[in-house]
């Protein structure tokens, strides 16, 4: 049976403090619609208010959600379609789009602000070439800008983008980490260095949503169901797939940074050759995001000694890639 959409006045999400309790649709067409705020996110008032700028009227929560919103809103919550102001359905699509390109700017600039802390987060005391950071940073800013053009099934980065949240640290983080790492691995290949940094920036896309960044806007982790945190690899290829301008290879980083050489991993236990070199760097540069953030789970390691304990870590991280790592640090 297919869902059943109900329409509310899209204005009374601009009384909510709270994170949402319900899925948001918009209408892309007759029987078409495309989720536009997730259950667990919070309302970013200034994207609301461009959405009623673009005319955008009426939104939708499907069926089940009913009685979670009558609750939440009690006796403002009245069900009517609102006929939209400006256009023809049809032209939604467009706004959405549009959206996401007037909010490319004030993105740009968050992450050129994070950019520069995850450098001085991850390469602190290490001499680096300036030239690779100014690099770097124009890459990582390319990926967010595709997104945001892209925004079907991606709503949920879109949410977390936010230079005080660790979904969009992280992904910055192990961006810049798995660029740096390229370079130095196959220096002469600039295509395979961007699919790197482009895999290590989406990696975690299908934890968005699951609970694990939602409701933290600050720099900290909640801990994740297993389910949905061994489920986040397929995930993130399910989101992805749909989305044009993401290379094949990428897809298949997000599907594999968590397989281990050792063939330890998951979600296939891949054995050393079948792992996609440009994975292996992802992984590395993800174990080491990780334990050098400044908020991560528990206290931060430096650093060197996050890579000592990597080294020892016989088998599970791709030796070269670790060795790569190693020399930036000046460790033998
Ligand atoms: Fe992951
Ligand atoms: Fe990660």
């Amino acid at each position: 049976m297919s869902t059943i959409y109900i329409p509310f006045n899209i204005s009374i999400l601009k009384t909510l403090k709270d994170a949402l309790e319900f899925d948001v649709y918009v209408r892309l067409g007759k029987e078409k619609f495309l989720l536009l705020m997730r259950k667990g996110s919070r309302i970013d008032q200034e994207r609301l208010d461009l959405y009623i700028s673009k005319g955008i009227t009426c939104l939708y929560i499907d069926n089940n959600s009913k009685d979670v919103f009558t609750a939440v809103f009690k006796e403002k919550a009245v069900f009517e379609e609102v006929p939209d102001k400006s256009a023809e359905v049809e032209n939604l699509e467009k706004k959405i789009e549009e959206i996401g390109s007037e909010n490319i700017k004030e993105i740009e600039e968050k992450t050129e602000a994070l950019t520069e802390r995850c450098i001085n987060d991850l390469f602190y005391g290490v001499e680096i070439n300036t030239e690779h950071i100014r690099n770097t940073t124009r890459l990582v800013k390319n990926y967010m800008s595709l997104l945001v053009l892209a925004p079907k099934n991606i709503s949920e980065l879109l949410n977390s983008i936010d230079e005080n949240h660790y979904f969009h640290y992280h992904s910055v983080s192990v961006s810049i980490t798995s660029i740096f790492l390229s370079r130095i691995l196959s220096p002469d290949n600039e295509r395979i260095q961007s699919i790197t940094g482009m895999g290590g920036f989406l990696h975690d896309i299908g934890k968005a949503g699951s609970g694990e960044h939602d409701l933290n806007p600050v720099l900290k982790p909640k801990i994740i169901s297993t389910e949905a945190y061994v489920k986040h690899p397929e995930r993130g290829l399910k989101l992805l797939s749909s989305v044009e301008n993401v290379p094949e290879e990428v897809k298949i980083i997000v599907y594999q940074h968590h397989e281990r050489p050792d063939g330890t991993g998951f979600p296939n236990s891949l054995f050393n050759v079948k792992l996609y070199y440009p994975s292996r760097v992802v992984a590395v540069a993800n174990a080491i995001s990780k334990m050098v953030a400044k908020h991560p789970f528990g206290k931060e390691m430096k650093p060197k000694d996050a890579i000592s304990e990597l080294l020892a870590s016989k088998g599970a991280f791709d030796s070269k890639v670790l060795q790569a790592l190693a020399k930036v640090y000046n460790i033998r």
